[in-house]
This record gives C-alpha cells, sequence and structure tokens, in this order.
C-alpha cells in the first residue's frame, strides 16, 4: 500500500516552492533510499547544540544493553532494511508503510531540547515530520482517544528480549493521548545531525515529543495503533509510582528517588535549572489546563 500519490505530489510542489529545501545528504538507508530532502532549522531561539559525536552515543535502549556504551555497540549491526510500520486500530484507512513511503513526507530539521528522566540533557537536531500529518492521511474514527506506539520485537537482533530475564517488558510501547499526539512539535524522527538515524538513536524512525521526558520518543518503531483506551506502556509496567502516563517534564514534580529540578546538558560540568515542559510551556500547557500535574504525572 502507498501514500496517496497526489498528496504527496502536491506536498512536494509546495516544498519546492519555498525554494529553501536543502538537498544535505547522501547517506544510504538500508539497500534502496538515498538522498533525502529537508527544510533546514534557523535556530531562532539560538538553541546551543550538542556535540554530535556525544549527542548520538550517550544512549538508552534496553533492547540492547542498559550500559550505554554496550548499546551502541551492540546497535551497530541492527538489520533495518525492508522496515515496515503498521499503521491500524480506529482508523478508517489502516497501512502498511515501508521507509520508502515514510521519507515521501516533507522533512523537516526540529532542533529540539531533551531532557531524560535521569536528569541529562542535550540539544539535538532532528529530521523527521509532524506526526499529525500521518495522523490526518489514517482518518482516525471518533473512537480514537489515544495513540500507542511499538517497537521492534526480535530477539535475534536485541540481546536483552532474548535474556533469561530481559530487563522491562518487550515490545516497548508507549502511548499519547490524541492531541499530543497531534501537536506540531510531536515528530516522527528519521535523521539526526543532518544524516539518516544512527542504529542506537533508533533507526529507521522513532517519536519525539521534546517536551516529555525522554523515555517517551520510543525508538525504531513498526507499530502506530489507535486506541480507545489509554494503553499501558512499559515504563508503567516496570514502576507505575515512578514513571507515569504524562511524563511532562517537570522541575516541580520530583522523581520518587532524584529531584527533577536541574539537569546537566552533555558535556557540561555545571547543572542548570530545568524548564517546566521542557521549555515548550507556551506551546503545550494549554493541553493540561484543569489537570493536576502532580496526580498526572
Ligand atoms: N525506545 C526503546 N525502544 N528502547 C529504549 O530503551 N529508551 C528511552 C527512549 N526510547 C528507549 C527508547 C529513553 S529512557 C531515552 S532517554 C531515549 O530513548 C534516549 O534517546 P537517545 O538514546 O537517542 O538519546
Amino acid at each position: 500500500m502507498h501514500i496517496t500519490p497526489q498528496y504527496l505530489y502536491q506536498k512536494r510542489r509546495e516544498f519546492l516552492k519555498l525554494g529553501i529545501g536543502a538537498l544535505v545528504s547522501s547517506t544510504l538507508i538500508g539497500s534502496k533510499l538515498s538522498a533525502f530532502n529537508f527544510i533546514e532549522d534557523k535556530n531562532l531561539n539560538n538553541l546551543k547544540v550538542s556535540d554530535e559525536e556525544l549527542a548520538i552515543n550517550y544512549v538508552n535502549f534496553y533492547e540492547f544493553s542498559t550500559d550505554k556504551r554496550k548499546a551502541v555497540a551492540l546497535a551497530q549491526n541492527f538489520n533495518t532494511q525492508n522496515w515496515k510500520i503498521e499503521i491500524s486500530g480506529e482508523v478508517e484507512k489502516p497501512i502498511i508503510l515501508s521507509m520508502e513511503d515514510i521519507l515521501k513526507f516533507p522533512l523537516e530539521e526540529k532542533i529540539y531540547r531533551f531532557r531524560c528522566v535521569e536528569t541529562w540533557s542535550m540539544v539535538v537536531p532532528w529530521i523527521g515530520f509532524e506526526l499529525r500529518q500521518l495522523i490526518e492521511k489514517v482518518k482516525p474514527t471518533q473512537k480514537a482517544k489515544f495513540v500507542k506506539f511499538t517497537t521492534l520485537l526480535d530477539k535475534n537482533q536485541f540481546p536483552d528480549q532474548n535474556a533469561l530475564f530481559p530487563t522491562i517488558d518487550y515490545p516497548y510501547v508507549e502511548g499519547l493521548r490524541m492531541d499530543e499526539a497531534m501537536h506540531p512539535l510531536t515528530l516522527l524522527a528519521v535523521g539526526i545531525y543532518k544524516k539518516p538515524l544512527k542504529p542506537q538513536n533508533g533507526a529507521p524512525i522513532r517519536l519525539i515529543v521534546p517536551w516529555k521526558y525522554g523515555f517517551k520518543s520510543i525508538k525504531s518503531i513498526v507499530k502506530i495503533e489507535f486506541v480507545e483506551k489509554q494503553p499501558r506502556t512499559t515504563w508503567q509496567n516496570y514502576a507505575p509510582n515512578e514513571y507515569g502516563f504524562y511524563a511532562n517534564v517537570n522541575p516541580n514534580v520530583s522523581h520518587p528517588r532524584w529531584s527533577q529540578a536541574n539537569e546537566r546538558a552533555l558535556g557540561d560540568f555545571f547543572t542548570k535549572p530545568t524548564l517546566m515542559f521542557n521549555g515548550y510551556e507556551k506551546e503545550v500547557s494549554k493541553l493540561y489546563k484543569g489537570m493536576d500535574l502532580k496526580v498526572n504525572f
């Protein structure tokens, strides 16, 4: 199945008309896919982008290992060829997309702050497209209230999935409320630092939700389902009192075992105060009006 060509054709033209599409990368994703075009982020907020080597190699990817350095090493031979993403559930037009289909969405660079629940942070130039563009294509039904995301389950490729006692429940599952998923900041990322995603960063496609703790930004996605009920996520299963469904970055709500008031940017010696909604308060606080963020953490 393919994305409606007419839609793509029009999008491409709009994109080209802007005249700022840059042909930047010629790196291959898998064997078939070649260069991708994207609109560069002008970084109007003057965010200090993290050093590339630091950012791409400081990872959490439990399927490979809970040890950050081992995870990078073990991810290097990750095979993402013939990757498919199933988009299903409460939608009028379920679809299975290849990465070739995915790369036809108009790609943009987005320089976002990224804050891990472990209190480290970075600023990353992602390349991707707004999740809402995909959502609009599949036409969710009235019943679709949440979006559930699932990572690949492959014991041959992921050592921790094959362990006698896996660290967490697999496959890794995350979820968003529909309005969060439709928010223009919510990105499906296929690239990082102007190149396709590295295996350790969630190749070939991952979610980025910059106002939430990093664990919401699920890697190596194979399924996106529209559901009626709030999905149970991997980290909620692991420790519901420590990792809530919303997981909005909030310096006023401590993790039961440590404060979230400050963070250390990769490469920095000193810590700095963490910003409400990770600095995206103006854009997203309206989504949570009237909600008690201490209870719904
Ligand atoms: N997605 C999967 N499938 N497996 C994981 O272990 N770790 C999460 C998130 N997405 C994780 C995942 C956590 S805890 C964080 S902080 C970010 O990915 C880290 O992204 P990075 O490794 O690209 O910095």
